[in-house]
């Protein structure tokens, strides 16, 4: 991992949002830094969509209104991360290059008139960023109020990938260098197929819309190319702020599980990862999502604290319908990513807007202004986090690991396959199982070392369909060494390239597994069968079954249905000092809650606290501190028994035997 810059100046609990002054009459800005103080914001997000007001016209720059409000800021003690404004071009870029503008696969320009409608691979648009760029950085180098740079904003977020002449250019060149010769990109995309065969890089084409499924290593290394090109465009804005601010630290904003961008390569190229979170109030999971991508974003700078960049304080603007967080429930999901690793808890935005396509959109002062709900309760929380401080020095140390990866992602979800339903969503019950014993994951990606593996007890492998070589050998070796590991169906199939790993599946893993599987299929939408385990508890599986031979393992759960009773559906198999268990389906979450539990006993992980359903329990540690959060995601009251007598960082009461918490409650105990 490359080191990240000194962060010691941020010690202490970030708090603030999204701030646009742009949209605001300069004589709104004293009351904003005014009641900023107010609300104990400490930091604001600045200039993120200002490039049109800072450069009206092409290489004619207004930094007067820039300087003003970095000013005012620093004079109310309020620390600005300074957008870098790359992420939505004025509407005079497409007007003066209008091959700037991105296309779809169907060859479709998106214009302007809303926002980043600018192609990733576009010469015009990269010369004219990196000049706002230095520009930017030049200005403000050494404003007392600049703490980190914001570059961009959500990469990806509208146009992951862009199909114009210049994206396709682009794309062979990449490839060119990936592969060398025509004849090893031919192997490695099985061109022998379909007469795909190509004698020239001129003849290859990004995976447009076709006739029927395109050749799913080019789908693939389409997927990766994009990505990368993306973050070209970041390590362009990070060579040139290194270059004149070389000790500020360079942050983008992240959104969680995000498909098109692989955020292990990504979370490299800064000092600090940071997400926005919008989890949607009317689905009652949605705290768990939540908990999983912030274990996500823990684990992309391998334990390094984060930021949560974004959420709303009340409701979003661009769902169907837009349900308000409950009184409270902003509370606690603001301490929810400090539980799993956050320094810092910040909102988009600070004031509602008037005008345009986000009016609707919850701020931390809504339109009927500082006496309402709103920002009592975000007053009340920037207040309460200045008693966090020490949190910062600590962070989250798992037992668990999942093993999570964008290439496998990518590939898994290609057309051609045996179920659309075999996708990245069966993450979500092998987490969720995990999340009801307590239990905090980190991830990591499959081509980890065997060295850190080893820090885990448990590893578990929802799906890796994609298995690069070198990844079963070093499976083996954590096992063998004592390690338990699950994985899950629709693993070790194919390699780097998608060519499918030969010899009975899942090939890799035959020998750790102690199985060999002739054939699999797919079930129907919806349908249910049943699942007997070997303490003759039962439960329901869906999507897929495996048919499975045995070589060594044993079996821990069989299928229930009459033509495939006795037939295994889970096994577990002894290699060296450890073991592997494989499922063969999809289980619901009741039976991987049943395996997982099995698993965490035999491998040794306990919960922090033996907590009642609903309570979320977590423990941040480090420079001789250790914090327990708890959380409770119930709208009812509850108890939670404490094993010895605890302090609440937050009330400054002391709880002996047990803590009572009503609905939405959170007490964050030393
Ligand atoms: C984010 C974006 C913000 C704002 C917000 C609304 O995707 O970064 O600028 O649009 O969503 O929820």
């Amino acid at each position: 991992m490359k080191p990240q810059r000194d962060l010691s100046h941020l010690n202490f609990i970030l708090f603030g949002g999204d701030y646009n002054p742009e949209q605001w009459p300069e004589s709104i800005w004293p009351e904003d830094a005014q009641l900023m103080q107010e609300a104990g914001v400490n930091m604001v997000s600045l200039a993120i969509f200002s490039w049109a007001k800072l450069e009206p016209r092409e290489g004619e720059f207004d930094f007067g209104w820039l300087d003003r409000i970095m000013n005012l800021l620093h004079a109310h003690g309020i620390k600005v991360d300074l957008a870098t404004a790359t992420a939505a071009p004025p509407p005079w870029m497409a007007k003066n290059y209008p091959d700037s503008l991105p296309m779809t696969k169907d060859g479709v320009t998106l214009y302007p008139g809303a926002r980043q409608q600018y192609c990733p691979h576009s010469v015009a648009y990269k010369t004219l960023a990196a000049r706002l760029v230095a520009k930017v950085a030049e200005r403000y180098a050494q404003h007392p109020a600049l703490a980190m740079w914001h570059i961009n904003n959500e990469y990806g977020c509208h146009v992951s990938e862009s199909f114009t002449p210049a994206g396709t250019n682009a794309f062979r060149a990449w490839l060119q260098a990936k592969y060398e010769t025509m004849d090893r990109l031919n192997h490695a995309w099985g061109t022998a197929f379909w007469s795909q065969q190509y004698g020239d890089w001129s003849e290859i084409h990004p995976p447009r819309s076709a006739p029927t499924f395109v050749n799913p290593t080019q789908q693939l290394d389409w997927k990766r190319f994009s990505s990368d090109a993306i973050l070209a465009l970041m390590k362009m804005e990070v060579e040139i702020l290194r270059r004149i601010t070389p000790s500020v630290p360079v942050v983008t904003n992240f959104m969680g599980f995000f498909k098109p961008l692989d955020y292990w390569a990504w979370a490299q190229e800064e000092d600090l990862v940071s997400d926005d979170n919008y989890p949607d109030p009317l689905d009652p999971q949605a705290h768990i999502g939540s908990a999983m991508r912030y274990d996500l974003m823990r684990s992309l700078r391998y334990g390094q604290p984060w930021l949560l960049m974004e959420q709303t304080p009340a409701a979003v603007n661009w769902r169907n319908r837009n349900a308000m967080k409950k009184p409270d429930q902003m509370r606690l999901w603001s301490y929810q990513a400090l539980a799993r690793g956050a320094n810092g808890v910040m909102f988009f935005q600070w004031r509602a807007a008037k005008a345009g396509a986000e009016k609707f959109h919850g701020a931390m002062v809504p339109h009927a202004g500082k006496d309402t709900r709103v920002f009592r309760e975000i007053a009340q929380l920037g207040s309460e986090l200045k008693r966090l401080d020490p949190l910062v020095r600590t962070t989250n140390h798992a037992d668990v690991a999942i093993v999570f990866d964008w290439d496998n992602w990518w590939a898994l979800e290609l057309d051609s396959h045996p179920s659309i339903d075999m996708s990245a969503r069966n993450l979500m019950p092998y987490y969720a199982a995990l999340y009801q014993h307590g239990v905090t994951c980190d991830f990591v990606p499959s081509t980890v070392s065997a060295d850190k593996l080893r820090e885990y007890k448990l590893v578990v492998v929802p799906n890796l369909y994609l298995t690069k070589d070198g990844v079963g050998p070093v499976f083996e070796q954590y096992v063998a060494a004592g390690g338990h590991m699950v994985i899950g169906a629709f693993s070790g199939i194919s390699n780097a390239d998608d060519h499918i790993w030969l010899g009975g599946y899942p090939a890799p893993f035959r020998a750790l597994l102690g199985i060999r599987i002739e054939e699999f299929e797919a079930l129907g939408a919806g349908q249910k069968q049943q699942l007997i385990t070997d303490d003759e508890e039962s439960f329901a599986c869906d999507t897929w079954r495996d048919a499975i031979q045995l070589e060594g393992a044993r079996v821990l759960a069989r299928m229930g249905e009459e033509e495939h009773a006795e037939a295994p559906a889970i096994t577990q198999n002894t290699f060296g000092k450890g073991s592997a268990v494989y499922v063969g389906t999809c289980p619901d979450t009741q039976a991987l809650t049943w395996l997982l539990a099995r698993m965490c006993a035999e491998a040794g992980v306990v919960a922090p606290l033996a907590a009642p359903p609903g309570v979320e329990v977590t423990v941040r540690s480090g420079d001789g501190r250790r914090f327990v959060f708890v959380l409770n995601q119930t709208a009812q009251n509850v108890e939670v028994k404490l094993a010895e007598p605890m302090r609440d960082a937050l009330t400054g009461l002391e709880h002996a035997g047990v803590v009572t918490l009503a609905g939405y409650g959170v007490a964050v105990l030393m």
